[in-house]
C-alpha cells in the first residue's frame, strides 16, 4: 500500500508537447520517473497516477480515505470549477490525511480563470509554479508531517 497518491488530473498525461513553454518539455513518465526517486529520498512508497475523467480522479480519493494515504494533487483545470473534486478532497483532509495541491505553473500569474481554486480551501496547503520541483516542495512538506 502506498504512503502517498500522486494524482495528476486531465490534459496532464500530455506533458512535453502541450504548451512546453508554460509546462516544460519533459514528459509525463519523466514525472512518474522524478517522483519516483524523490519516493525514495524521503523514505515515502509513492504511487504516482493520471486521469482525464472526474470520476476516477474522486474515486482515487476515496481509496486514499479508506486506506489512509496522503495525497499531492494536481487537480489540473478541475481546480478551477469542480466541486465534486473539492468534497472529495475535503473527505481527504477531514480524515486527518494530508492533501497538497500542487500545480507546475503558477496559476495566480496567468489568465483570470486560473485565480480561483475551488480546491485550495480544502487542502492542507498549495505549491504553485516550481515545474516538476512543485511535486518535490509537496513530499517533502509530507514526509516532514509524517515524521512529526
Ligand atoms: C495546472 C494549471 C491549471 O490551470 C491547468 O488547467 C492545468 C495544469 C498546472 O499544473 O500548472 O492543466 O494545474
Amino acid at each position: 500500500m502506498a504512503d502517498v497518491l500522486v494524482l495528476n488530473g486531465p490534459n496532464l498525461a500530455r506533458l512535453g508537447s502541450r504548451e512546453p513553454d508554460v509546462y516544460g518539455a519533459a514528459d509525463h513518465d519523466a514525472l512518474v520517473a522524478a517522483v519516483a526517486g524523490w519516493g525514495r529520498t524521503y523514505r515515502l512508497s509513492v504511487e504516482v497516477r493520471q486521469s482525464d475523467d472526474e470520476s476516477e480522479l474522486i474515486g482515487w480519493l476515496h481509496e486514499a480515505v479508506d486506506t489512509g494515504c496522503d495525497v499531492v494533487l494536481n487537480p489540473a483545470a478541475f481546480t478551477h470549477y469542480s466541486y465534486a473534486l473539492r468534497d472529495a478532497a475535503r473527505l481527504v483532509t477531514a480524515a486527518g490525511r494530508t492533501l497538497v495541491e500542487v500545480h507546475l505553473s503558477n496559476p495566480a500569474a496567468r489568465e483570470e480563470f486560473r485565480h480561483t481554486s475551488v480546491i485550495a480551501g480544502v487542502a492542507t496547503g498549495t505549491v504553485a509554479g516550481f515545474g516538476f520541483d512543485s511535486y518535490r516542495l509537496a513530499l517533502d512538506a509530507i514526509a516532514g508531517r509524517r515524521g512529526e
